[in-house]
């Protein structure tokens, strides 16, 4: 990991091959973020009402806080109009749809001065998404919805891009993750008992990098990558987005980013579906990632219908 491309115009693919060796990728405000971002400030406005959202944290309860960004998350989540907004920027970052598959985009806040910390506002440790059943070849694109600051910002660890680390994730699940943790996140207001693979070794937090770009910017970078939230200290609550994508060919092929340390079983690929159609990855490909149904008991994937059943 030694460069830092600002608004590259390479190819996708040789974009991919960059980020697999550790590089990042952060890109001004262009049409299709800017409109992305303006879907979502307006979502987030009509919640707040006539209280500025980036304040608002000083004018009520963490409950209250909590009670209407809450909801907020998955109405974001779900709407049609967030995933086509973001099909919008994948192909204006040069994605090929036909072959480019994405999760559901995600709609963050960080408050300011340890305010909320836990469920919904969990600020994230030092981490790589790899632990958490992500695919070697998973990219993650990050926008901050409002200007940001360095100290409201998100941060990477270069030195553990070649460095493996003693962590948890040889006890993390996927399915069972998203059978009994996530759904409890609204009811962790004051500290988060949901079991994440952490690291198990103290971590230098420096060197550490910023990537500061206006709302509606956009970081790219490798689910490999060591990266965590910075303690918001800005005095203003910071909202973002973020969504993941995978390649087909590569997810076929097995490229990506180099595994050093990453010991979690089961794969979210089912979460991806094709940018231009939705589909969903083929099943023997995501197989290829799965665990072994004979040694993993009740931690192999179930279809839905199998589990209604
Ligand atoms: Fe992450």
């Amino acid at each position: 990991m030694n460069t830092i491309y600002l608004d590259s115009t390479v190819g996708d693919e040789v974009r991919r091959q960059r980020l697999y060796n550790g590089q990042l990728f952060i890109f001004s405000p262009r049409p299709s973020s800017v409109a992305l971002c303006e879907f979502a400030r307006e979502m987030i406005e009509e919640a707040f009402g006539a209280l500025d959202p980036l304040e608002a944290q000083y004018h009520m309860s963490v409950e209250e806080y909590v009670a209407i960004v809450a909801p907020l998350k998955p109405k974001f989540i779900h709407h049609p109009r967030s995933k086509e907004l973001i099909r919008g920027v994948l192909e204006e970052l040069g994605c090929e749809l036909s072959k480019t598959y994405l999760d559901v985009p995600r709609l963050r806040m960080v408050t300011s001065d340890a305010y909320l910390t836990s469920g919904v506002g969990y600020a994230h440790h030092l981490h790589r998404d790899t632990w958490y059943s992500a695919p070697m070849c998973q990219l993650n694109w990050w926008l901050p919805i409002y200007d940001i600051e360095s100290e409201s910002s998100m941060a990477f660890h270069p030195r553990y891009w070649s460095q493996a680390v003693r962590n948890g994730s040889s006890e993390f699940n996927y399915y069972e993750w998203n059978s009994t943790g996530r759904k409890n996140a609204a009811q962790q207001i004051k500290a988060d008992t949901r079991k994440q693979p952490k690291p198990e070794e103290p971590l230098e937090l420096d060197p550490q990098v910023r990537l500061i770009c206006k709302a509606g910017g956009i970081v790219l970078f490798s689910a490999a990558q060591m990266h965590s939230t910075v303690p918001n200290t800005s005095g203003r609550t910071r909202y973002s987005i973020d969504f993941r994508t995978v390649q087909l060919d590569d997810v076929a092929a097995m490229r990506g980013a180099p595994n050093l340390d990453s010991a979690c079983t089961g794969t979210s690929l089912r979460d991806f579906a094709r940018g231009a159609d939705l589909a969903r990855i083929p099943e023997e490909i995501v197989a290829l990632y799965d665990s072994d149904p004979a040694t993993n008991g009740d931690l192999v994937y179930r279809p839905p219908e199998a589990v209604a059943a």
